[in-house]
């Protein structure tokens, strides 16, 4: 399995970022692309450049809207990448309305996306499923509790996919990347693009190219082999906490 000319894949969160370039890396590839979105211009914009591509209307918090747009497609190559942080306050003042969209969209989001999917790659006795969880699964820094918890449960997700339908031909892979230049810090700062753009400044944060490319590489390993949890950091990040600027 050395290309990807024979899979049909999904990708949420296709509209920037890491789904987007997975998606170009994934067609690039040979795959058949579906990239998921709720900015749906967006996603219609990409396909439209990539061979067997096509894009889908989604808000992966919604799960009856899940299953629906995804009833009677079927994919063996699942990428469950949708997410966002806000805010880096301490959790005595932080917001339920975003604590809720901060779970609705990376946990729940991930489970309702594993679970229209699942069955058909479990039937067939092939296929991958892959998480994007972080370093922020692995390690809590100050003002991000909530975000924090929420790749912590990606991490859980994973290890429970692997105990629930593992052994059954579906590889479960979690890709934990340190930081990476996209939108995320304008989504987490809610549109601030100084205090953003401050985050990456003096650091080669690792590019969404480089996320895609390791996406590709756990989708094309011999069947035998399952890249279970893949981390990613940024070289001058030592940890979540400890960064080394220019
Ligand atoms: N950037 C980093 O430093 C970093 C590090 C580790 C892990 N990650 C993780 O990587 C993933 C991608 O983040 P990114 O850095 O590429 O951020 P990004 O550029 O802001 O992209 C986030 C993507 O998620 C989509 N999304 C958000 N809410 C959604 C929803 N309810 N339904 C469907 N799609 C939704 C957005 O599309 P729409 O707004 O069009 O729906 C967008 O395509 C996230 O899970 C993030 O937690 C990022």
């Amino acid at each position: 399995m050395s290309d990807l000319s024979q899979r049909r894949a999904l990708v949420t969160g296709a509209s920037a970022g890491i789904g987007e370039a997975t998606a170009r890396a994934l067609a690039a590839a040979g795959a058949r692309v579906t990239l998921a979105a709720r900015r749906f211009e967006r996603v219609q914009a990409i396909a439209a450049e990539l061979d067997g591509a096509e894009a889908l209307a989604l808000d992966v918090t919604d799960s009856a809207a899940v299953t629906a747009a995804l009833a009677g497609r079927e994919f063996d190559l699942v990428v469950a990448n949708a997410g966002l942080a806000r805010g880096v306050e301490p959790l005595q003042e932080g917001d339920p309305a975003e604590w809720s969209e901060v779970i609705d969209t990376n946990v729940k989001g991930v489970l309702n996306t594993v679970r229209a999917t699942l069955q058909p790659m479990l039937d067939a006795g092939r296929g991958d499923v892959i998480l994007l969880g972080s370093v922020a699964g692995r390690q809590v820094y100050p003002g991000g509790a909530v975000y924090c918890a929420s790749k912590h449960a990606v991490r859980a997700i994973y290890e429970g996919l692997r105990q629930d339908a593992g052994g059954r031909g579906v590889r479960f892979s979690t890709v934990d990347p340190g930081m990476v230049k996209t939108d995320f810090s304008r989504v987490r700062f809610r549109g601030d693009e100084q205090r953003a753009a401050a985050v990456y400044d003096g650091v080669d944060a690792l590019t969404p190219e480089d996320v895609a490319e390791s996406i590709v590489w756990i989708a094309t390993r011999p069947q035998r082999v399952n890249v279970g949890e893949l981390v990613l950091w940024a070289s001058a990040q030592s940890s979540t906490t400890k960064l080394t600027r220019r």
